[in-house]
């Protein structure tokens, strides 16, 4: 194993668990897993996609160790994260009279990790279960923290539970065949954590984008782990998202109201890479961030092939409606994580989040380029 990383949640000890960050876990997978299973039943649920190659090389391995296990295959598009599939999922496993002491291994993207952890935290109370993601964006901020959810007709994530794992495995390989466009929708987040925490990792990622952009194991690597490090650190100071865990906020706020303003065609990543940009520029515009730094960030974004033509084409009155109907608004206010430096937020008087006028972002729609 290359590197192994905790999340300890201080309230919940025995909910501590490991993720393992490695190349090559499937090859011993029936080892590894068999210290999970211990007597229980295992059910494997995973994106349709996966079943050639990898499931049906794992199934083999499983049946050799002698490892009674189901798969349940689903579609792993956004469209399947919700209370049907959900359902559905739960059914299959009821008529395999999977009972409680089961071990649900998960293996997919965002969607699949998502849904996947909620059927979890709700099949009769509550079932454990592995996460083993298997997009970069999936390794590096959904499959972290235990956040669970579907979508419903109001908006994305409106139903969920915070449901810990038992462990998370990331195995760099599945990324050898990740589309370009999905690695960097997974970059984007891995940046953004970046500036919001640790200036190092975002120098990192400055000089070697071409590296990353080759997919070059070490460079993957770095990042990933750096990524994940800060991530289950935060998730350790802060579960339930009271202040600290917000910082993963960033970018999002004006982010979630462009999926809707493109009706989410947009890969949620590319939207946050948007919207990192405005919520930069508006923290410029409060004085905090240089111009220097806001350069440095839209330049990044760039190189990666992120489009900023059309930010100047948006409507802003409507982000702005956007904004204030997410769920994060309160009392039609708009609430922003606001950057001090690059990998510094402005957190005083204890509140990561801050008010920012409608007029401040109107401003810096206008004042982007
Ligand atoms: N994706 C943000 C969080 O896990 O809190």
């Amino acid at each position: 194993m290359l590197s192994q990383i905790f999340v300890n949640i201080p309230a919940r000890e025995q909910e501590s668990y490991p993720i393992s960050i490695d190349l090559g876990i499937f090859g011993n997978w029936p080892n590894w897993l068999k210290k999970h299973i211990q007597s229980r039943q295992l059910v494997i649920l995973t994106d349709k996609k996966l079943l050639n190659p990898y499931i049906r090389q794992f199934k083999q391995q499983l049946l050799d160790a002698k490892i009674n296990f189901i798969v349940i295959s689903i579609n792993g598009g956004e469209s399947s994260k919700n209370q049907v599939t959900k359902e559905a999922i739960e059914m299959k496993m009821f008529r395999a009279r999977i009972d409680r002491d089961a071990l649900l291994l998960v293996i997919g993207g965002g969607v699949i990790g998502d849904l996947g952890g909620f059927v979890a935290a709700t099949y009769m109370r509550g079932i454990k279960y592995i996460q083993v993601p298997t997009t970069l964006l999936a390794m590096v901020d959904s499959s972290v923290g235990g956040k669970t959810a579907i979508n419903n007709e109001y908006g994305k994530n409106l139903i969920g539970a915070f449901w810990q794992p038992q462990a998370v495995a990331i195995d760099i390989k599945f990324l050898n065949t990740l589309p370009k466009q999905q690695l960097i929708n997974g970059l984007i987040e891995v940046i953004k954590i970046f500036i919001t925490c640790e200036k190092s990792s975002y120098d990192f990622v400055t000089n070697n984008f071409n590296k990353i952009l080759a997919y070059d194991n070490e460079a993957l690597l770095f990042i990933i782990q750096r990524a994940v490090s800060l991530k289950a650190e935060i998730v350790s100071q802060d579960e339930k998202e009271q202040n600290l865990r917000k910082y993963l906020n960033f970018g999002h706020t004006i982010g979630h109201a462009l999926e809707k303003y493109y009706d989410f065609n947009i890969l949620h990543g590319y939207a946050v890479a948007l919207g990192i940009i405005v919520e930069s520029k508006i923290a410029q515009i409060m004085g905090f961030l240089t111009q220097e730094s806001y350069l440095s960030i839209v330049n990044l974004l760039q190189k990666l092939g992120i489009d900023c033509k059309d930010l100047h084409e948006i409507d802003a009155a409507k982000i702005i409606q956007y904004c204030l109907n997410d769920k994060k608004a309160k009392a039609d206010k708009i609430y922003m994580i606001i950057i001090r430096q690059i990998g510094m937020v402005q957190n005083d008087k204890n509140s990561a989040v801050h008010e920012v006028p409608a007029k401040i972002i109107k401003r810096a729609f206008k004042q982007l380029f």
